[in-house]
């Protein structure tokens, strides 16, 4: 069976509506929609509570408006199939394009399937210049997260066991990409469909939930966190690679009387080689086998060569053309310098 969860706030125009075209395109599968209203004030909750009459459908309402994605994890919990899906109320996602969503998990070829607005033959009709802005700038902040081009979906069907005994967070609007970044799926694929702007009523997307999207992301992030950890570990080898840097640019030039410019060059190829054997032993954690090191070393080198090189554009840029105080500039230069190092080193050298 698969239980079709709702959530609704304030829809009662649109809910007859799409029970009646769910059940319509579902007619050969056994189906059931269970809609968790938090107490509309519209009376969404009792129009959904005359429905059950004519269709296999629960109706959850609950005291407060606690969110999406909490009124979602409510559903499920009450629902019985084995295939949940979750779709918005509005009409935006299209109930012909279940069946299509379904096969793959029927087919045993997915057990995650994601309606996709940006997936090749996706779609959004009728979107303000800003709501385009404000989702993709939503979908480009979540780019590490997932592979998935429309992880901000709404409309998606899984297999119930993927999660099964996984903590979701119930907070904010996104618990398609909550699902994605914690479940235990094997297969994900997207599927494209069209979005369709609501024709009655508000979106409830709204100042509050920006801000709890950006807090989401923090907790995915570290959620996920392998990759911030590297880069704070980067951060560590870098700071020592400084010191060491300083230090025997400060002996070569005190206690072997060397030119300070010859110094400075030794001072960063001894450097670079710390930094290049710390990064490969602690941050990266790679075991040698079957890497040739020499090459790795290479690699690493021009990585740095190309760090140093934007440092000094970075920093002639901003106090030349930005009038900044050069110590200032320095800062943001190593922070950009580091991050291209940083992307460099893990995704060509020690990937
Ligand atoms: N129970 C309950 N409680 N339902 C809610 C709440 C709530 O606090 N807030 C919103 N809903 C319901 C709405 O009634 C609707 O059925 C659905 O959740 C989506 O809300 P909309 O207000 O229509 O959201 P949207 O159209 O701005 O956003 C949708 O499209 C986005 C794509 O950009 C959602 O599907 C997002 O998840 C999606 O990212
Ligand atoms: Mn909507």
């Amino acid at each position: 069976m698969i239980s079709i969860v709702i959530p609704t706030y304030n829809e009662k125009e649109n809910i007859e509506k799409l029970i009646e075209k769910i059940f319509d395109a579902c007619r050969n599968i056994e189906t059931e929609v269970v809609v968790v209203d938090d107490n509309s004030p519209d009376g969404t909750g009792q129009v959904a509570e005359k429905l059950k009459e004519k269709y296999n459908l629960h109706v959850l309402i609950r005291k407060n408006k606690t969110g999406l994605s909490s009124a979602v994890l409510d559903g499920f919990k009450i629902a019985k199939g084995d295939i949940f899906g979750v779709m918005d109320a509005d009409l935006s996602h299209p109930p012909d394009a279940i069946q299509v969503m379904l096969k793959p998990i029927i087919d045993g070829k997915a057990d995650f399937v994601i309606g996709s607005r940006y997936a090749k033959g996706g779609n959004i009709e009728n979107w303000s210049v800003k709501r385009k802005i404000v989702s993709k700038g939503a979908t480009f902040l979540a780019k590490p997260l997932t592979r998935i081009d429309d992880p901000m979906s709404g409309f998606f069907f899984l297999k119930k066991e993927i999660i099964n005994h996984v903590n979701l967070n119930p907070k904010g609007y996104k618990i398609g990409l909550e699902i994605l970044v914690k479940g235990r799926y094997r297969n994900v694929i997207e599927l494209p469909y069209t979005f369709r702007d609501r024709k009655h009523g508000k979106s409830k997307l709204n100042f509050k939930e920006y801000k709890n999207y950006l807090l989401h992301l923090l907790m995915l992030y570290s959620y996920k966190k392998s990759i911030f950890h590297q880069f704070f570990k980067f951060c560590i080898v870098g700071g020592i690679g400084v010191l060491v840097n300083i230090c025997v640019l400060y002996s070569l030039v005190e206690f072997l009387y060397l030119w300070y410019m010859f110094a400075a060059v030794v001072a960063f190829v001894v450097a670079v080689s710390s930094n290049f054997v710390l990064n490969k032993i602690w941050t990266f954690k790679e075991k040698s086998k079957g890497i040739k090191v020499a090459g790795q070393y290479s690699k690493f080198f021009i990585v740095c060569i190309i760090g140093l090189l934007i440092n000094l554009g970075v920093l002639y840029i901003l106090v030349q053309y930005g009038n900044m105080w050069y110590v200032l500039a320095q800062l943001v230069a190593i922070g950009v310098a580091t991050l291209n190092n940083f992307v460099g080193s893990k995704f060509w050298v020690f990937k």
